[in-house]
């Protein structure tokens, strides 16, 4: 069977001649002929200056390759896109397709048995788990870890939960402009991604609970040893991948999408995990139905005491016990027949576990934080394709209201009027920004968690309910609906919003209607402005042709399994 180096060789119309120029440049490079015998572990790796969250990858990849090298295969890292959360412009989904499509292709270009799938920070843990999808060679995700929270002023902060409370305060004149530059320097304090239950930790639980990670390493803190001795036995395991040719295919399957789904309702996650699982269930030609997930939602209660709603960060979720103790209190909910990385299913992975856990952090099944899962799915003529509420992190008097729109036409139009002083608004309206939406210009940043206008925010508005296209950060909390598909941008229902229309949400319905009658409606239709034209050139044309809706993951037309 051919394997290693001698795989998928370049073309220069003779195999042979190929296979000795592979071997003279490999040996360049200083490798024995007995090393470049070896199974070939490729090690697709996120480093960045503009990612600071990825800032420990120089040790794990060396704790990696000495798993590798120490299961008899030959490590060979190679760099992939890195997806700063805050350092990307417009924001880091309009390229978590495009670095999906490089993970997909240099695994499918260049010569590796298996492949570790090393990343964290919000996009870049779908984007390795797309491309592995569908490349379908085997793969083990790791990733960086949860950075660590660090004692301030009499209280911990953690990136990026307190980040917001922080800011809420400043605009509110609690916090001085020379306090919160100090701040800044305390909430991110020690390697890793963002420490609760964000967008970066939800993706890592959701690796684990599909089974491409091994079991037990989410949720170790980036600066805990355990996190080396995991990107070891990483390595490890991935050699014997490579052996077992056990592939994604045979590890990402309906039930176990549904296992992680389950996971998500469990631990609160974010929202946005939803997209990024539905591209990454789409991928193996895996629907996600949002009727679904709400059918699940209604069964899986939240278990977790985590911020951005609960009490604890992401390094007092590991010690409690972390994913594997989650898995084992829903465990009769599950899946248990699903294979991971290990080759163990899910069942044998949870019967050799250890059963400790910290209920003061993770929660029996019978005494949850919250009944029902943190996710639900609103449809109705304002959303006819659905949108989604985190439930769990919002208010639930909010729940069943019906308000006053206030529009925003785009995120500049947000910017300019938001704090304005002749704004018209009261706290019982609803906040709607369109245009924000997946194939907008703004390509769905995290928008959604619209800002308090300010004169509210100063007489101690703290929540309001918020509409709009865009997604929320994981760290983000409030009654703050989202992804609402079609979009804007697209022609959806919430372009025809104006200011003093009224909106229904009625949680308990599932619903989220505007209430203006169809004629005046289809009069509105009739004043929408035409689709811009497509960009000229390059990626930003292929992501604006390209891109579906949030309830397709967001992924592009021609990449879905
Ligand atoms: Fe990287 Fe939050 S900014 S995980």
């Amino acid at each position: 069977m051919t394997q290693g180096l001698s795989r998928g060789l370049t073309n220069y119309g003779d195999a042979d001649f190929s296979l000795y120029l592979r071997r003279t440049f490999a040996k360049q490079a200083g490798y024995s002929q007995e090393m470049l015998s070896k199974p070939v572990i490729g090690i697709a790796q996120s480093t960045s200056g503009f990612n600071p969250c990825h800032r420990n990858f120089p040790d794990i990849i060396e704790a990696i390759k000495r798993g590798v090298l120490a299961a008899g295969g030959l490590p060979l890292d190679f760099p992939t896109i890195s997806l700063g959360e805050s350092f990307t412009t417009p924001t880091t989904m309009k390229f978590r397709n495009l670095m999906s499509m490089d993970v997909e292709e240099m695994i499918r270009a260049q010569p590796m048995d298996a492949v570790v799938l090393l990343g964290g920070c919000d996009k870049t843990v779908p984007a390795l788990l797309m491309g592995a999808a569908s490349a379908d060679v085997p793969a083990i995700q790791l990733v960086p870890g949860p950075m660590v929270p660090m004692p301030f002023e009499g209280e911990r902060l953690g990136a990026c939960t307190d980040c917001r409370r922080f800011w809420g305060k400043f605009r509110g004149g609690e916090v001085t402009q020379q306090k919160i530059h100090v701040v800044e320097g305390k909430l991110a304090a020690t390697a890793g991604t963002c420490g609760v239950m964000g967008t970066a930790s939800t993706m890592a639980s959701i690796a684990e609970a599909l089974g491409m990670s091994l079991p037990g390493t989410a949720a170790i803190p980036a600066v805990h040893s355990d996190r080396l001795r995991a990107a070891e036995a990483s390595g490890r395991q991935a050699v014997q991948l490579a052996i077992s040719r056990l592939r994604p295919s045979s590890i990402i399957t309906g039930p176990s999408i549904e296992n992680a789904l389950r996971v998500l309702l469990a631990i609160g996650g974010s929202t946005n995990a939803l997209i990024h699982l539905t591209a990454i269930a789409g991928r193996r030609g895996i629907p996600i139905s949002l009727r679904r997930l709400n059918e699940l939602s209604d069964t899986t209660p939240v278990l977790v005491d985590l911020k951005p709603t609960g009490r604890h960060y992401m390094s007092d979720f590991y010690g409690a016990g972390a994913i594997g103790a989650v898995l084992r209190e829903i465990k009769h909910l599950l899946h248990l027949d699903c294979m991971t990385v290990t080759g163990d299913t899910l069942g044998e992975r949870l019967a050799a576990e250890d059963p400790w856990v910290d209920r003061d952090v993770i929660r029996r099944f019978d005494q949850p934080i919250y009944p029902q899962g943190g996710l639900v799915s609103l449809f109705g003529s304002l959303a006819p394709n659905g949108c989604i509420l985190k439930r769990s992190a919002a208010d639930p008097g909010l729940f069943e209201s019906t308000g006053r729109a206030v529009v925003f036409a785009s995120l500049a139009d947000l910017a300019a009027r938001i704090d304005s002083p002749d704004l018209d608004v009261k706290a019982d309206d609803f906040l709607v920004l369109q245009n924000a939406g997946p194939t907008s210009d703004a390509a769905m940043p995290e928008a959604g968690y619209l800002p308090i206008p300010a004169k509210l925010a100063k007489a101690g508005v703290r929540d309001m309910v918020r509409i709009s296209d865009a997604r929320m950060s994981g760290t983000a909390y409030g009654t703050v609906v989202l992804h609402v598909s079609p979009e804007a941008a697209a022609g959806g229902p919430l372009a025809l919003v104006r200011d003093g229309d009224r909106i229904r949400i009625s949680v308990s319905e599932a619903r989220i209607d505007l209430l203006v009658d169809e004629a005046e409606l289809a009069s509105r239709r009739l004043t929408l402005p035409a689709a811009p034209a497509l960009p000229t050139r390059g990626y930003s044309r292929l992501y604006a042709r390209s891109t579906l809706q949030a309830e397709e993951g967001c992924d592009f037309d021609f990449l879905r399994g």
